[in-house]
């Protein structure tokens, strides 16, 4: 079969980033290479996000540059998918007469029938329906070489209605895939050398509600720590609300469970997380914080964070600031908010100036880095376990690793240890990475 090229962009979250994984591992059998040479490309793909408006932006002017690729090749096929895409169906066509097809969310298996089709007739294509079954939550995606961790999907979806959030309504309702599939998909992983695993979902903590008689969100991770092989298990993104005891004492029982939780919290102002719809109050937010430091007190704790939210004053703001100075995060995702069409938030008075959002996140943001700056430092001359994922971005001589709290450190050390877990003295802290000296080999991983 003749090599063909595949070049995909993903914007937004990681749970596109596992998306655009799979995109690629349905094409290969059809001939399809990933290429990151746009110019080689037969087929482009934007697997898009719209969570804020800069999100959607982006999307359409990296469309308006590849256009001129369509020009030079008419055999060019270029498409569409996630969360944009989702929204906007056919609609993306009158924006970007270029596109060839358009696919959703829930239509990534029908891919390689799309590409079929336009191979043999040039028209467009929109799939966009949503599916009362998991269809392409569990397409196998195979580690690429000598990488030795991987996501994995475990439930799609959102049923939570966060006031400014578009996900909902661009991913469909909370469906749980069943837990014998993840486990088979783990061990599968973990044969083909994946030592760390991150179970991806909008709201994890949901997961096994719509299932009878199965596994909880903890069952779930008790049951993937038991698989040999595997040494570290992540999860990402809770709802605070639905954080339960059982799963933050799983931290202290279950070893292979780092000791990471991004946790986003969005304000600190009790009247703002009301608007939002959060369903906690700041109090049980920090009470939860607590029980989690008190059962790990080496845990980091990551979150997200919305400024400018309509109705915001700055008393609110202040109290954001101060819950910040409370708990001090490890690092924080932080944002203006973007006003989304068809959210509740859309519909609220108090809309706030884009001047003062830009000041307020400002602020925020150096706050921010001065916190996980300290938190950094306050890690220099401790000993912590690496996995070693490759040479490190900064030199070729040094390798990376993350610590069990998802800290990235540089060091010196030999290429045949990516994959194996080493212990290092941390020397120095920045801001975005630590750097560490070896020590010994932590554990035999093989
Ligand atoms: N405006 C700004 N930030 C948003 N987020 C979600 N929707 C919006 C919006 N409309 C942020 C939240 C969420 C993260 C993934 O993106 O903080 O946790
Ligand atoms: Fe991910 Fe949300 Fe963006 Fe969709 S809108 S790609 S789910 S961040």
């Amino acid at each position: 079969m003749k090599n063909k090229y595949l070049y995909i962009q993903t914007f937004g979250c990681q749970m596109n980033v596992h998306d655009s994984e799979q995109m690629a591992a349905l094409l290969a059998p059809g001939g399809y290479k990933v290429t990151d040479n746009v110019k080689l490309a037969d087929l482009i793909l934007l697997n898009t996000c719209s969570i804020r408006e800069k999100a959607a932006q982006k999307v359409y002017s990296e469309l308006g540059r590849l256009g001129k690729f369509k020009e030079q090749n008419p055999d060019l096929i270029i498409g569409v998918g996630g969360c944009l895409a989702q929204h906007l169906g056919a609609k993306f066509y009158k924006r970007i007469g270029h596109l060839d097809f358009v696919f959703g969310t829930h239509n990534i298996h029908r891919l390689p029938e799309i590409i079929t089709s336009l191979q043999s007739k040039r028209e467009k294509i929109t799939k966009v329906d949503f599916y009362k079954t998991l269809n392409s939550i569990g397409i196998y995606a195979p580690p690429a070489n000598g990488a030795v961790n991987a996501f994995v999907t475990i439930i799609q979806g959102c049923n939570n209605f966060c006031a400014y959030c578009v996900v909902p309504y661009l991913r469909g309702p909370e469906m749980s895939r069943p837990a014998d599939d993840i486990i088979e998909e783990v061990k599968k992983l973990t044969d083909q050398g994946i030592k760390e695993v991150t179970l991806l979902g909008q709201n994890v903590n949901s997961y096994g509600k719509n299932l009878k008689n199965g596994l909880n969100f903890t069952g779930l991770i008790r049951k993937i720590g038991e698989i040999a092989g595997l040494e570290r298990i992540r999860f990402t993104t809770s709802h605070p609300r639905d954080l339960s005891e059982e799963l933050i004492n799983c931290f202290a029982e279950e070893r292979k469970l780092c000791e990471h939780i991004h946790l986003p919290v969005q304000s600190g102002s009790n009247r703002v997380l009301k608007l939002m719809n959060r369903g906690y109050t700041v109090d049980e937010y920090m009470e939860k914080i607590d029980h989690l430091r008190r059962v790990c007190p080496q845990i980091s704790i990551t979150s997200d964070i919305i400024v400018g939210f309509p109705g915001e004053t700055e008393r609110d703001y202040q109290e954001t600031i101060d819950m910040m100075e409370k708990i001090r995060f490890d690092s924080a995702f932080s944002f203006k908010y973007s006003e989304r069409k068809g959210t509740a938030a859309e519909k609220l008075a108090g809309k706030i100036d884009e001047c003062e959002r830009q000041q307020r996140l400002k602020y925020l943001q150096e706050l921010q880095n001065k916190h996980m700056q300290e938190r950094n430092a306050e890690l220099i001359g401790s000993c912590q376990e690496l996995l070693v994922e490759g040479r490190s971005k900064n030199s070729e001589n040094d390798l990376m690793g993350r610590t069990r709290s998802w800290k990235i450190v540089n060091f010196k050390g030999e290429l045949d240890s990516v994959g194996k877990l080493l212990n290092v003295t941390i020397t120095k802290a920045y801001l975005h990475s630590l750097r560490g000296k070896l020590l010994e080999e932590a554990g035999n991983v093989n």
